[in-house]
């Protein structure tokens, strides 16, 4: 089977230009329409609408405990992108509620720890707040529990496990930088899920202290993930059993919210060392999870309920901001998350509710979950700094990209490409006939293999039940007033906040929505961004949020 990161390498050489990096055709809206105003608005309004659902614990009533974490970072995420601070105070306090029943985030689940970790990181980038930084240490040390070190390896035992470790797999490389999945002393696995999480808060540790420790810690988990879960489609597999009589075992499914971790670890890692072949890796990766991971119409559609992925947006969008790829696979990748931002507000949500469905496809589930909540809303937040169109012209109808997508992209420098099969295709073809064969087997070939993935089980980790913790979207009844409990109350703005209309699917909004009254001056928040963002050229520049905030210090 071709992976198409190895079919484009076969066009780049034959004939200049690469197709992988153009939208194709059949993607829905990769134009955004609407004002910034309206954007804010959107996901003004989506996080107003989760923050009520809250437990007066601040978790999600009914839903696993890394839920509330996915949820913070949005409201992260929303300050970083108004640069914002209205949910600073509200966040430590949720931080620490989080931790009554969970000491330094500990859950039997390694990345559910792990994700209070990555929110926390993403709060320091928003606030600059060492409390935060102080979370995700937290985190990050209950997680390096878990995680191999090269001693470990190499005395074939970890503390926190009964079983003799796997020293060697993939190609006779350590296993040194594996994450376990879960605490059970018996449990074998290690996950692209749990190494992937343990890579980004390295990371984003490493940006934010300059500690050279986090930094290897990182590389480490990038060079585990790297040898031993990545796959011949350039995207990231399951797991590998981690235990030495399992012979080295690996899972190969395919789940988007891994690929997702290692984009965002590796975008956070490249803007820190610069190294050129981290960078070629990233590119290699977000262009490969964008072919794999899109339904016909280019939205994400994963497993059987054709789930988006908060993680893989996440991690495709810091890419993106942190201007980490080159410019034609940037323009490619904001074309993709543009698709996915019309998706949310077309076909995932009634126009009125402001909950959104786990399925960007559609259609509207009335029924509020964090975790479905907050995939969107990590969408909309990024939307609010991406370009109103790409520079990225379609295929012209005749099947070859019109001139202006010649892309720059320089196969022969990439590490990742695969010679004996590029080597193969050179071998048994001749000529412009041949490559539109190829084109035609790829979208098969891409075809089929949706198919196949339709038909899996994808949730994973990722979902909770479906659940209405609120019948009638009533406020959790605000009973506590005891300083540790979480009052919604405080942030509410109720029926004075604008509701977003969805505007049919063709039709952009005229006004901007601005509240007549309302805590948050919106209408000054959206000046600033208008002011922020209409000064910049999309062409060249770069997306806000401006992430030399909170760095070095
Ligand atoms: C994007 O388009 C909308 C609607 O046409 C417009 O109001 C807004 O100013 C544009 N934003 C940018 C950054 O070009
Ligand atoms: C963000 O806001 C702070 C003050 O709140 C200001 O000093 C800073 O210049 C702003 N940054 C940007 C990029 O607008
Ligand atoms: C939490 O972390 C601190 C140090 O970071 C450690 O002393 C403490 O034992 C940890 N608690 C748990 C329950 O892991
Ligand atoms: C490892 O721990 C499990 C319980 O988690 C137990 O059932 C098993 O017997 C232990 N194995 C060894 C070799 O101690
Ligand atoms: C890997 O994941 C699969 C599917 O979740 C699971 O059945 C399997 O036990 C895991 N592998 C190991 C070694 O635990
Ligand atoms: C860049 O990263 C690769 C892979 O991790 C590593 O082998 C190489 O030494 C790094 N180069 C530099 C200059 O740090
Ligand atoms: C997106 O906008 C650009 C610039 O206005 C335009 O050239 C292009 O045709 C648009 N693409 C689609 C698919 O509407
Ligand atoms: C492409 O790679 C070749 C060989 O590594 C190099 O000489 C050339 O400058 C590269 N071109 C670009 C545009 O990077
Ligand atoms: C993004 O990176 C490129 C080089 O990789 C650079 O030329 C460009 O100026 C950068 N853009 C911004 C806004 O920093």
């Amino acid at each position: 089977m071709l992976a198409a990161a190895q079919i484009s390498v076969f066009f780049t050489l034959f004939t200049g230009f690469t197709v992988a990096q153009v939208p194709s055709r059949t993607w829905r809206k990769p134009n955004i329409t609407i004002s910034i105003a309206d954007r804010v608005a959107i996901a003004d309004s989506a996080l107003q609408v989760g923050i009520k659902r809250m437990g007066t614990d601040g978790e999600f009533p009914g839903e696993a405990y890394d839920q509330a974490a996915k949820f913070y970072l949005q409201m992260a995420a929303f300050d970083v992108i108004a640069n914002q601070s209205q949910y600073h105070s509200s966040l430590l306090q949720l931080f620490n509620l989080a931790q009554v029943n969970h000491a330094n985030f500990s859950s039997d689940v390694l990345p559910e720890t792990l994700a209070y970790g990555y929110a926390a990181g993403r709060a320091y980038m928003a606030y600059s707040d060492p409390a935060f930084l102080k979370f995700a240490t937290e985190a990050w040390w209950f997680g390096r529990q878990y995680t191999l070190t090269q001693i470990d390896v190499d005395s074939g035992k970890l503390a926190l496990k009964n079983f003799t470790l796997a020293q060697v797999c993939t190609q006779g490389e350590t296993m040194a930088g594996g994450t376990f999945q879960i605490t059970d002393p018996a449990d074998p696995e290690i996950s692209a899920n749990a190494a992937g999480f343990f890579l980004i808060l390295s990371a984003l540790l490493a940006e934010a202290t300059s500690d050279p420790l986090y930094l290897e810690a990182a590389e480490q988990s990038f060079k585990f993930m790297h040898t031993h879960l990545f796959g011949s489609q350039n995207v990231v597999l399951e797991n590998i059993s981690g235990r030495a009589s399992d012979s080295c075992v690996v899972n190969n499914f395919l789940n988007p919210a891994n690929s997702g971790l290692m984009i965002e670890g590796l975008a956070v890692l490249t803007s820190i060392t610069q190294n050129s072949s981290t960078r070629a890796l990233l590119g290699d990766l977000v262009e490969a999870a964008i072919e794999t991971y899109q339904g016909g119409q280019g939205i994400i559609e994963f497993g059987s309920t054709q789930a988006g992925d908060m993680l893989l947006t996440e991690g495709i969008g810091s890419a993106c901001s942190r201007n980490v790829t080159t410019a034609d696979l940037r323009a490619f990748a904001e074309a993709f998350l543009a698709v996915q931002f019309n998706a949310i507000i077309d076909l995932a949500t009634d126009g009125t509710s402001n909950i959104y469905a786990n399925a960007w496809v559609g259609p509207p589930n009335p029924n509020f979950l964090a975790g479905s909540q907050s995939p969107a809303l990590g969408v909309m937040n990024i939307a609010i700094g991406l370009p109103n169109y790409t520079v990225v012209t379609p295929p012209s109808p005749n099947g070859s990209p019109a001139p202006s997508a010649l892309p720059s992209r320089n196969a022969s420098s990439n590490p990742t490409a695969r010679p004996p099969i590029v080597g193969a295709i050179i071998g048994g073809v001749v000529g412009v006939v041949a490559v539109i064969g190829l084109a035609v087997s790829l979208w098969a070939f891409r075809r089929r293999f949706w198919q196949r993935r339709k038909g899996s089980d994808a949730e994973g980790h990722m979902a909770g039940p479906e659940i209405t913790p609120f019948p009638g979207g009533d406020l959790p009844p605000a009973t506590v007033n005891s300083s540790s409990a979480w009052d919604a109350t405080t942030l509410v703005r109720g029926e004075k906040h604008p509701r977003y209309r969805a505007a049919s699917s063709s039709q952009a909004l005229e006004d901007p929505i601005v509240p007549a009254s309302a805590s948050l001056p919106t209408a000054e928040l959206v000046r600033m961004l208008n002011q922020r963002l209409q000064s910049r050229d999309w062409d060249e520049a770069e997306a806000p949020p401006d992430y030399a905030l909170g760095r070095g210090h």
